[in-house]
């Protein structure tokens, strides 16, 4: 519900309306784009960042908030465990439960060999389950991989893995026929045809999608698969450590029964992260769009058992996450409300940036409208958004266009008695992805010889800074690639003895390098409680 004051705001919005149905705002050239991030974009804020005082990127910048849990110790510092009493026995463990970790068991169970899901919270319930707007793959006769794989490398601003783009675009077509043929419902016209839309930085329109929860379609069909082919999962158990063998090659993990906080020993003989983002570490202050448990786990251990991080100085801050009202403050507004065609209004009713600019850039426009012009709106609780112009979609597309296609966002909004069909909606940037991560080969592979990375944990593919659509890409073709891959690789491999030595060198280094600290990692669930319980 909208105070009197936001009321009468939403007049200057009404009053430009028509006046601005069918003019394409500017885009901005390069060197305005490259002006707007460096003056506002968050990864352009130093104090938001430090470098790393050890391990594979000593020395190079992350958030603050990463860095406290790398350079924190194991939860199984003063733990005695006998490694050689083992709880799950298998070939590929995957660490992660949402639509990566669900993709890679698909493929490592078609390879024959035993899979173990083990997963944090319920599985299933991971940012997939959250992805709202679509999933790209070049699949329609004006568009072409080739297409595709410029838009990728132009929205990562050049910096992207050529190799990890190329098999990314290559391969959605055939993620788009593979999850039709198990039965994901995407939006269809009358005669079959999949109706693809833009994404911001897209010279095609080549966004699948099922309506505003294409993630939890998608979800639910590779949740469905997995247990029917009998893959098993064991739940509330999240990863807090690698096992390495005697051969530094990684044999499994160490999982925390979250119910009695017993530590169980999972051997395998290929291991695949999976665990998704770190939203909840809330980097220099922002809301986030993100899962309950996206707290940056897989970073934390990989790290520490000797795998590389890449671009892990860069994060997207999606431009569009709810403003108002601050019970959903910082819920994620699809891009496709803007795909088809709401543009961002300052308090004047001006439009002040193309509507489809990349994340990265739209974002610090938004942020630059709000701090450096002053022109934001202020809600009651402080809060400061702009205008996102919805009822512009029912006037091009035509009456009932955004309960069709966007019916998620209309009930969200609803239940506040917000009308995002006859009324514009608050917006304000909020944490949304790593565009880095664990750096990974074609195949997913780490330089952790059995250790593999793929979905949100995995960098180098977006370099830095993802288009929309790419990330549920992503998920799949890395995800399928990486088990393939593991399940294949785990026939030839004999595991040897399990150890921990490099969580307890770890330890040493931390001490080593100065670091004094109480701090525990990976952190699994957020501490939003800390100081008041
Ligand atoms: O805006 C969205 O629907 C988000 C999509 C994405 O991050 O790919």
């Amino acid at each position: 519900m909208y105070t009197a004051q936001m009321r009468e705001l939403i007049k200057k919005v009404e009053a430009t309306r028509t006046k601005r149905v069918g003019i394409q705002f500017p885009r901005m050239n390069p060197d305005e784009r490259q002006q707007v991030l460096q003056e506002y974009h968050p990864d352009y804020r130093d104090s938001g960042f430090r470098c790393l005082a050890l391990g594979v990127n000593k020395g190079c910048k992350v958030p603050i908030e990463l860095a406290d849990l790398i350079e924190a110790k194991s939860r199984l510092e003063n733990i005695e465990l006998d490694l050689s009493k083992i709880d799950y026995d298998v070939d590929v463990l995957i660490i992660g439960g949402g639509g990566a970790g669900a993709a890679a068991a698909l493929e490592a169970f078609g390879q024959g060999v035993k899979v173990l899901i083990a997963t944090k919270l319920r599985f299933g319930d991971a940012n997939t389950m959250m992805a709202e707007g679509g999933i790209q793959a070049a699949d329609k006769p004006n568009d072409s991989p080739a297409q595709h794989y410029l838009d990728v490398m132009g929205g990562g601003h050049y910096t992207n893995v050529p190799e990890l783009a190329a098999a990314l675009v290559k391969d959605a077509p055939g993620v788009i026929k593979w999850l039709n043929d198990l039965g994901v419902l995407f939006d269809k016209d009358q005669d079959g045809t999949m109706v693809t839309t833009h994404g911001g930085g897209t010279s095609r329109k080549r966004m699948h999608a099922a309506a505003d929860y294409t993630g939890a379609e998608i979800m639910r069909v590779l949740r469905d698969e997995v247990q029917n082919q009998g893959i098993d999962v064991v739940e509330f158990s999240p990863a807090v450590d690698i096992l390495l063998d005697e051969d530094n090659r990684a044999a499994g993990a160490v999982l925390c029964n979250l119910e009695t906080q017993e530590y169980l020993i999972a051997r395998a003989k290929t291991v695949i992260i999976a665990t998704g983002g770190a939203g909840r570490l809330h980097y220099q202050g922002f809301p986030t769009s993100n899962h309950y448990g996206a707290t940056a786990d897989g970073l934390v251990m990989g790290y520490r058992a000797g795998a590389e991080l890449a671009f892990a100085d860069t994060i997207q801050y999606h431009p569009t996450g709810v403003a108002y009202p601050p019970q959903i403050f910082g819920a994620l507004v699809t891009e496709k409300v803007r795909s088809l065609g709401a543009t961002p209004l300052n308090i004047d009713g001006e439009q002040f940036v193309f509507h489809l600019e990349t994340r990265d850039v739209e974002a610090s426009a938004i942020i630059r409208e709000i701090q450096g012009r002053n022109k934001g709106i202020e809600t009651p609780t402080g809060v400061k958004g702009v205008w996102l112009d919805t009822p512009l979609i029912e006037i091009i597309h035509g009456e009932g266009t955004i309960e069709k296609r966007l019916p998620g966002m209309l009930r969200m909004y609803a239940k506040f008695d917000i009308d995002m069909r006859k009324e514009p909606i608050l917006v304000y940037p909020t944490l949304h992805y790593q565009n880095g991560g664990l750096l990974i080969d074609e195949h997913g592979q780490t330089k952790v010889e059995n250790l593999y990375v793929a979905g949100e944990a995995a960098g180098g593919i977006h370099g830095r800074n993802r288009l929309m659509g790419n990330s549920l890409l992503d998920i799949l073709v890395f995800g399928r690639r990486a088990g393939e891959h593991a399940g294949a690789k785990s026939k030839g491999i004999k595991v040897k003895k399990l150890n921990l030595d490099h969580v307890k060198k770890y330890n040493k280094y931390l001490e080593l390098s100065g670091i004094i600290t109480n701090r525990v990692s990976p952190m699994v669930l957020p501490h939003y409680t800390h100081g008041r319980e």
